[in-house]
Order: C-alpha cells, then structure tokens, then sequence
C-alpha cells in the first residue's frame, strides 16, 4: 500500500469533513509516493520522533502539529529546518498532518459538528471518563469526577500524560470535582469567555495560556479562598492523548497490512526546583 493510498482512506474515515481546501492537512516532506513501511503517530514529529521513525523502520509520520516552527508552514528557513528536512529526504520519511478532520472541523469551524473532536474524544476515551463527562460529548472539554484532592489531581494527570510535572498555579488546597479543558488561552477577545468558564471550574487544564488573563485570574480566585486551580501542561502535552487513541481506531483503516505505533513527542518541559 502507498502512503498516498493510506492518507486517503484516513481522509475518507473522516468523512463528512466540509472544507473548502486541504486547510492544514497537509504533506509536510516527504514523498507520499512510496511503500508505506509502517506508520507513527505522535502529536508532533519532532527531529527525535523523526529519528525513533527511522530506527524503526515506519516511514510514513501523521503529526497533529506542524513541524516547521508556524502556524502553517510559513517558508521558515535556517539551520534547523534545512537539517529536519534534509533528515526526511534522506530517510525516505513521509509526513502528514491530521489536524483539522481530527478536530472534526469544516470551514474552519463547522456551525453544525458533524463529527467527534477526535482529539477531545481520544482525551476522555484514554483517561476513561466517558462516564463524567457534561455536556457536549462529541467535543468533550467538561467533567465532573469523583472529587479529590488538589495534589492527587496533579498526580493523576502526571501519571495519564506521561509528564515531567506539572506548573500549579491557585489554591493547592482545592477539591477537584469540576474539570474544564480550556484549549488555548491566548490574550485576545476569547479570553472574555474564557474567564466565564474559569468561573465554574475547579480545575482548568489549558493548552498555550498568558499571566494577565486567566491564570491571573485564578490566583486572585484562589487568595480569596475559592476552589479553583489551574494545571499548566502545554499544548502539545494536553493534545497527545487524542493522538494516541488514533492508534485505535486507525486500526481499521490500516487493517493489519503495516505495523502503526505511537511515539509519544516528549513532554519538551524540564522541571529544576528552587534549591533548599
Ligand atoms: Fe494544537
Ligand atoms: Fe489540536
């Protein structure tokens, strides 16, 4: 089977998917000309999950992400790009991005969802909260767990994210029962509604987040006692485990015919405590 072959069925399993144009789903390097060898999935190929593809023999990369330091991938040129795009010429390595089918969006945004978030939907399938989740269940962003501690709750999400740590910001001595993944909190107009929804959460996990809204929000929330922390993992951390539960469902696109397995991109986060 051709990578190309493969990239279109993924593309039908996605259907219906509106769009006017590729958008950002793109052939990032590579030839999709090629024998498909075996498939990664990561949220996003970096240089070291392009090198882990290579030792393994898999030269067909769907990255979530864009792996060329934009938004898109503006024609960034330096050192860095030339080498990563030197390493997937010389490898034979092919990527793909799966974002925007991934997220279940048309033009961009759907005004009708027509189907799952399948990166929110992995997020639950993988944490297995199916059961907790409020409201919108094809984009699941909200829950309601049994109720914790503060620092259990950090513990758990290091555990299920595979993380390094975690940055906590707000009252430590919080029970967590209100669950909101926020996406990204950006420090445009969004950020108005973002605000409403700190308000009902006790724990809010962003994506990309900025001090002066939100996060200093729940500090001052949290000097006046309320419930309320916020869990600082990033954007890549928080959007992984919806590609890891691709490596499920992929199965029946691939049925068998190559290997498919999940690397995970790394949390790039390195913690150095304050020295005693
Ligand atoms: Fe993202
Ligand atoms: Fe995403």
């Amino acid at each position: 089977m051709k990578i190309s072959e493969l990239i279109e069925r993924i593309k039908q399993w996605h259907e219906p998917y509106v769009a006017k144009d590729e958008g950002r789903d793109l052939i990032l390097g590579g030839n999709p000309d090629q024998q498909c060898t075996g498939v990664i999935i990561t949220v996003c190929a970096t240089l070291e999950v392009l090198k882990k593809a290579k030792e393994k023999n898999c030269n067909f990369i769907i990255t979530h992400e864009s792996i060329l330091y934009g938004a898109k991938e503006e024609d960034m040129d330096n050192d860095v790009v030339q080498y990563k795009k030197r390493f997937m010429e010389e490898n034979g390595l092919c990527v793909w991005r799966d974002h925007d089918r991934m997220h279940g969006n048309g033009l961009p945004f759907q005004p009708e969802r027509k189907r799952n978030d399948y990166i929110f939907y992995g997020l639950m399938k993988e944490l297995g909260w199916e059961e907790y989740v409020e409201g919108d269940s094809m984009k699941p962003l909200w829950y309601k767990i049994p109720k914790m501690s503060a620092l259990d709750f950090a513990d758990l999400l290091i555990e299920k994210f595979h993380l390094n740590g975690l940055r906590l910001v707000g009252n430590l001595d919080s029970t967590i029962e209100t669950v909101w993944f926020s996406e990204h909190v950006q420090g445009g107009k969004m950020d108005k509604g973002k605000l409403k929804g700190g308000l009902k959460a006790d724990a809010i996990i962003p994506f990309e987040i900025v001090d002066f809204t939100l996060t200093q929000y729940v500090v001052d929330a949290a000097e006046m006692g309320q419930n309320k922390v916020l869990y600082e993992m990033g954007h890549f951390n928080a959007e992984e485990l919806g590609m890891r539960y691709m490596c499920t469902w992929i199965q029946d696109i691939v049925k068998q015919e190559v290997p498919v397995e999940f690397i995970q991109a790394g949390d790039f986060f390195q913690y150095r405590g304050k020295k005693a």
